[in-house]
């Protein structure tokens, strides 16, 4: 066999060794990279001070349980203060923290108002704030045209205004002190769309642009560091939450949650891209995962996915509107 028939075959071999790793694949390649060779969470987050925003519920009390088995101190926040002292109770009966170590300081990111007197608080507690875990937020499900206005004014002044105007009170504490992480769970309708969710998919893509331009207004920070973290269909109450035709009206139920991502699994990779810096994660399986390099890298290409599917989420939600999500795209978890 000559050289390169033998070089030929290698080459195809690499080839189909990375389609088959991709197939199987739940984060962009970067992020796996950095499970596999990166900085571990359990050093790089000893001794910080942590602060969650959404954390009585689903991806935020994960992260809240996730980083209580670490050595660090945390600040927990979000609307309903006795969810909150649950998150807190179990953090201290299953992790490595006592109960100094955890702040419960409650928090509505609507009410802007109150961001600084929060920093503040925070600061006065711990005395300085290493990690900002902008997660809070909520989602919809509704067409286009039969969505109030209202559904879209408070998508943008939670999941948009709220974030910012946290991020804006705490960053000049990290500039003084030339360092900080703050990490903005966005999601991958913030790269790519999908119909139904018009008003999150707006809010989390001025999230997504709001982030990566203050990043470039910090080149002289370089120990400040801003994440754009993009997990797809994740295990949590986002869809009981979720707003439909109006502000007054949520779906009210989880529904099968079985095609999605368990939380403790996007949680540790949320984890690996705070410990590695990474601007931008995607926490994801297939075909999520596809559409959103082809999103980012051929839209065109994309785009004739996005139709194919679009028309087939449309017609399902039409027929039964209460529980479809993109289940009809997934399997289900064993
Ligand atoms: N689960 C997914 O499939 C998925 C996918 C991509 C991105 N995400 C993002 O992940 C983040 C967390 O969502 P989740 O899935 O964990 O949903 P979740 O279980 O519904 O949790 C949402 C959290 O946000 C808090 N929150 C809602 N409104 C708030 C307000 N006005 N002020 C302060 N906190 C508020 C809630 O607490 P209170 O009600 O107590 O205030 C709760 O702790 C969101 O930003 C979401 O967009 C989720």
């Amino acid at each position: 066999m000559s050289w390169e028939l033998l070089l030929a075959l290698l080459g195809l071999l690499a080839f189909v060794v990375l389609l088959l790793y991709f197939s199987r694949a739940d984060g962009d390649l970067t992020l796996l990279w950095a499970e596999w060779q990166g900085r571990r969470p359990e050093r790089e987050l000893t001794n910080k001070v942590i602060w969650v925003t959404g954390a009585s519920s689903g991806i935020g009390e994960e992260l809240a349980y996730q980083l209580s088995k670490l050595e660090v101190s945390l600040v927990l926040s979000a609307r309903r203060v006795h969810e909150l002292e649950r998150v807190k109770r179990k953090c201290l009966e299953n992790g490595n923290l006592k109960g100094k170590d955890i702040f419960v300081l409650p928090l509505d990111l609507k009410d802007v108002s109150s961001h600084e007197a929060a920093t503040k608080a925070v600061l006065q507690e711990f005395g300085k704030i290493d990690i900002l875990v902008n997660n809070g937020g909520r989602s919809h499900r509704s067409l286009c045209l039969e969505t109030n206005m209202n559904v879209y004014r408070e998508l943008i002044e939670l999941n948009y205004l709220g974030t910012m105007s946290l991020t804006k009170c705490v960053l000049p504490h990290m500039i003084e002190r030339k360092q900080g992480k703050i990490i903005t769970i966005n999601s991958i309708l913030g790269v790519f769309y999908a119909p139904l969710s018009t008003a999150y998919c707006a809010s989390k893509h001025a999230l997504r642009g709001f982030i990566n331009s203050l990043r470039s207004e910090l080149t002289t920070y370089p120990g400040i560091v801003l994440s754009n973290i993009c997990p797809g269909p994740v295990q949590s109450d986002i869809e009981k939450n979720c707003l439909t035709t109006d502000i007054t009206k949520t779906l009210g139920t989880n529904g099968d949650q079985s095609f999605k991502m368990v939380t403790s699994r996007c949680v540790r990779l949320i984890l690996i891209s705070m410990a590695n810096d990474l601007n931008e994660a995607w926490i994801t399986e297939q075909p999520f995962l596809l559409t959103t390099y082809l999103c980012q890298y051929t839209p065109s290409l994309a785009w004739w996915i996005i139709k194919i599917i679009g028309k087939k989420r449309i017609s399902n939600f039409k027929k039964n509107s209460n529980t479809d999500d993109f289940r009809f795209w997934k399997r289900k978890r064993d």
